[in-house]
């Protein structure tokens, strides 16, 4: 089978196809034949070298994958070979097949394709565990979601909309604020030309946002804690932006505010089950009709280099899957 492999520290161009042997999957585990693969942020950091581990050499990066199951391992029974799946993964995707414990691997519904579920369980199940698991967000909540256009951006207003919120959405385009308002943003906000704080002030009556969704991190960050609510919750999803910024603890104190980090990876490898039945209820209120994760950008396999490349250089928006056709 051909894989996405990387080799060595670095920019995209260190990727290459190769042919490699595939395996048959150890006990409770599953191979998958792939059929598309999610691309995310954290997959140039993991190139890169800048992902929170180093993944040894040579190994393949894809946090997320759909396809069909094609073989079974043993005292595996939640899934069958010829099953339509997706599966959450620590890396490996970007290949033609990839081997997955049953626990991580979920059945796609029937009007769901194979580009739109490898563009599933780590904006979805990220999004759930932040705006459910962690900061209980409540109907008729003000939700600040920044990088509204991006990959998990777009989820969270997404899932805002589905749990009752009002949704304001930031972004450092109109193309980006496009996406947002396709996913039912109420307010939208440029981080690039307005001043953030301001705007969410002056759009919330002066009582900021109750939840605030951060992927982007740096000076959006900085304003969002001069925004968020009295007793609001300040979610710290990523450093899109580049710089990793602080949390005064004296504005804590006087917001009586949280600031509450969730790492999708972490949960994955701590409590698979918590992931699991995070996707599993994001997956119901798809089959409702509330999510749409139809990604905007499809690459060909061999093209996953480039396709690493646009999103390094900001040139991509909403999401975007690798396939195998
Ligand atoms: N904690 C978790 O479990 C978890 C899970 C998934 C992702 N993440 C993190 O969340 C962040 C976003 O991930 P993603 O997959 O959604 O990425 P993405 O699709 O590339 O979205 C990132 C967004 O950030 C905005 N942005 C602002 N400044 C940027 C900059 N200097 N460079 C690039 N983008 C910038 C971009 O919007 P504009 O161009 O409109 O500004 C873009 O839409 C990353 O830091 C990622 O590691 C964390």
């Amino acid at each position: 089978m051909r894989a996405v492999l990387c080799r060595e520290w670095g920019d995209p161009s260190v990727l290459a196809v190769e042919e490699v042997k595939g395996k048959a999957p150890a006990a409770g585990w599953v191979r998958i034949s792939v059929r598309a693969a999610g691309i995310n942020f954290a997959d140039n950091l993991m190139v890169s070298g800048r992902y929170q581990f180093k993944t040894p050499f040579p190994f393949s990066p894809g946090f997320e994958a759909s396809g069909v199951v094609a073989e079974v391992g043993e005292g595996v029974g939640s899934t069958a070979v010829g099953d339509r799946v997706m599966v959450a993964l620590p890396h490996g995707g970007f290949a033609e097949e990839v081997l997955a414990p049953a626990t991580s691997v979920f059945r796609i519904p029937e009007v769901m394709d194979f580009r739109s579920a490898a563009a599933f369980p780590v904006a979805y199940g990220t999004v759930h565990l932040a705006l459910v698991h962690r900061a209980r967000l409540q109907k008729g909540q003000i939700l600040l979601v920044h990088g509204a256009g991006g990959n998990v951006g777009r989820a969270s207003v997404e899932v805002g909309k589905r749990l009752g919120a009002t949704v304001l959405a930031t972004a450092g385009s109109a193309r980006s604020l496009e996406v947002a308002r396709g996913r039912g943003a109420d307010h939208l906000l440029r981080y690039d030309s307005e001043d953030v704080r301001d705007r969410v002030l002056e759009l919330t009556g002066g009582d900021g946002a109750d939840v605030v969704f951060d992927p982007v991190g740096g000076d959006v960050f900085d304003a969002s804690l001069r925004c968020v609510a009295w007793e609001g919750t300040v979610l710290v999803i990523g450093f899109a932006a580049g710089r990793i910024p602080q949390a005064p603890a004296w504005r804590l104190l006087l917001k009586s505010c949280a600031v509450i980090g969730v790492d999708w990876g972490g949960y994955l490898r701590r409590e698979p089950e918590t992931v699991r039945s995070a996707t599993e209820e994001a997956l119901r209120w798809y089959s409702e009709g509330f999510l749409d994760p139809t990604p905007e950008h499809v690459f060909p396999l061999e093209e996953a280099a480039e396709a690493l490349e646009a999103q390094a250089a900001r040139k991509l928006r909403g999401k975007a899957v690798l396939v195998n056709e």
